[in-house]
């Protein structure tokens, strides 16, 4: 296992985390204009990165939303080519004062590294770019496969620009498969591959009622209330066991194998300490007849994320307010599909109107589920590279998170994907005090190194 390359990693393990944290002390939040120059920022990072690595055609590609970051070594002939995909965006750091140390000023506490994004997902795409680093520096600038680079910049927000570019430039991502770091290990010290990603649908229901915002005094009672009307919307989409009410939402869901629910069986998973320490509520809901597992996993569901509008200051404001706002969501499994969802959910919305108010239903952005084969070269390999490195056989899983892209690369180049990530259950993402454990990010490099020469090898 002690190959150059991983001595070297290993070699340069400070600095490695050094150069981590300069990346993530720029704020590149995808969804907030203004963060734009900031993302901007992260990409050129990146590119100046690749470039001082040795990778070639770096570019950074101009999009009509944030760009792309590209980079290509292909001089391994016979050889397999790999596509690292990564995001540079990050999600948004509020609440802010819920963080013991400031998202974008890095700190290192108990063996992680706390910031936002630095597990989702620049700590682990950066893993690629110091795998690279790594093999470049060891082998006389030449690499055991052919590698391309794809970061996105707007992952955390759809991810509409990449998959344009998927669609419109397959060649340019010409690849025999893509490596993935963006999804967790089970367990701590359990490797792990990520084989099924739920899909999803993000839309916003705008409700009005009056003209204006009123005084609640001296309408209310006569004037309809757009809160109210959308709360009456939002209770009816699902009962009381969480079951979603959507005429034909359930029509085309698949169900897992018999045989992956029997491996999902076997995973080391206590459902208290789940409920206890993850999740932190007194009990969990959802569907009766359905483990956690496969209701995270392997069926749909519907969430309510934020009700923008009327009056949220400190303290009262009586006022009946003229419209009211839901960002509402849901997760999607194999083989329903946006558009067909998207479409009976509008249709019910709507359906569901209350006298006295007009009901707009938008989408936002959306993305297919997937579960992809196992029964490839590239997944032996990945799972050698970890048995050498963790000591230990991998597990299966799948998500219930959604990573819009790797669908497109299934679709669109005709690539298998490895997702090989290593951040842990209780990370944080998207959340206060988000962290990478650092013995994960190092480790990770490792195994990427591990797995890329194994797949040169062959
Ligand atoms: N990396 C996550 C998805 C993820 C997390 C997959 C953990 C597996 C395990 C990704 O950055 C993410 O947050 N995706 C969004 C997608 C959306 C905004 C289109 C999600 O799942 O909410
Ligand atoms: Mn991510
Ligand atoms: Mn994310």
């Amino acid at each position: 296992m002690s190959s150059a390359a991983i001595e070297f990693a290993h070699q340069n393990q400070a600095r490695f985390l050094e150069e981590l944290k300069s990346l993530l002390r720029i704020p590149s939040i995808s969804t907030l204009p203004e963060h734009k120059g900031d993302v901007r920022r992260a990409a050129e990072f990146l590119a100046d990165d690749l470039r001082r690595i040795g990778m070639e055609h770096v570019e950074v590609i101009e999009t009509e939303g944030h760009p792309l970051v590209y980079a290509d070594w292909l001089h391994a002939g016979g050889k397999p080519t790999c596509l690292a995909y990564g995001h540079y965006d990050v999600q948004p750091a509020d609440p802010l004062d819920e963080w013991k140390t400031p998202p974008f000023e890095p700190s290192e506490r108990d063996g992680n590294i706390y910031a936002r994004g630095a597990v989702d997902d620049k700590g682990q795409m950066y893993m690629h770019l110091k795998a690279l680093e790594a093999l470049l520096k060891t082998s006389g600038g030449k690499l055991p496969l052919n590698v391309r680079v794809i970061i996105e910049g707007e992952e955390e927000v759809g991810g509409e620009q990449i998959a344009k570019f998927v669609k419109e430039h397959p060649e340019r991502l010409k690849s025999d498969f893509a490596l993935v770091s963006d999804t967790e290990l089970f367990a701590p010290e359990l490797p792990t591959l990520c084989v099924g990603l739920r899909g999803m649908i993000y839309t916003e229901i705008e409700v009005r009622g009056a003209m204006i915002d009123l005084h609640s005094g001296i309408y209310g009672g006569a004037a309809p209330n757009p809160f109210v009307a959308l709360c009456q919307i939002i209770a009816a989409l699902k009962d009381a066991d969480g079951h979603i009410q959507i005429p034909g939402f359930y029509d085309k869901v698949k169900s897992p194998s018999a045989d992956e629910l029997k491996a999902w069986r076997t995973l080391p998973f206590d459902e208290e300490h789940y409920r206890k320490s993850e999740v932190g509520s007194p009990s969990l809901v959802g569907e009766p007849g359905y483990s956690v597992i496969e209701r995270t996993w392997a069926r749909p569901t519907l969430d309510v994320h934020g009700m923008p509008g009327g009056f949220i200051g400190a303290g009262a404001k009586t006022v009946i307010p003229a419209k009211a706002t839901a960002k509402v969501s849901m997760r999607l499994v194999p083989e329903m599909t946006a558009e067909d969802t998207f479409a009976k959910y509008k249709a019910f919305v709507e359906s569901l109107k209350p006298a006295g108010v007009t009901v707009d239903v938008r989408l936002i952005h959306q993305g297919e589920a997937m579960v992809i084969p196992t029964d490839n070269h590239y997944i032996d390999a990945a799972t050698h590279a970890l048995k050498e490195i963790w000591g230990k056989d991998t597990v299966f899983i799948r998500s219930g998170g959604s990573i819009p892209i790797v669908g497109d690369f299934d679709r669109y180049l005709k690539i298998p994907s490895v997702m090989m990530g290593f951040g842990l259950p209780d990370d944080n993402l998207h959340a206060p005090n988000e962290k990478f454990h650092l013995a994960n990010y190092y480790r990770g490099i490792d195994s990427i190194i591990r797995f890329f020469e194994e797949v040169g090898a062959a």
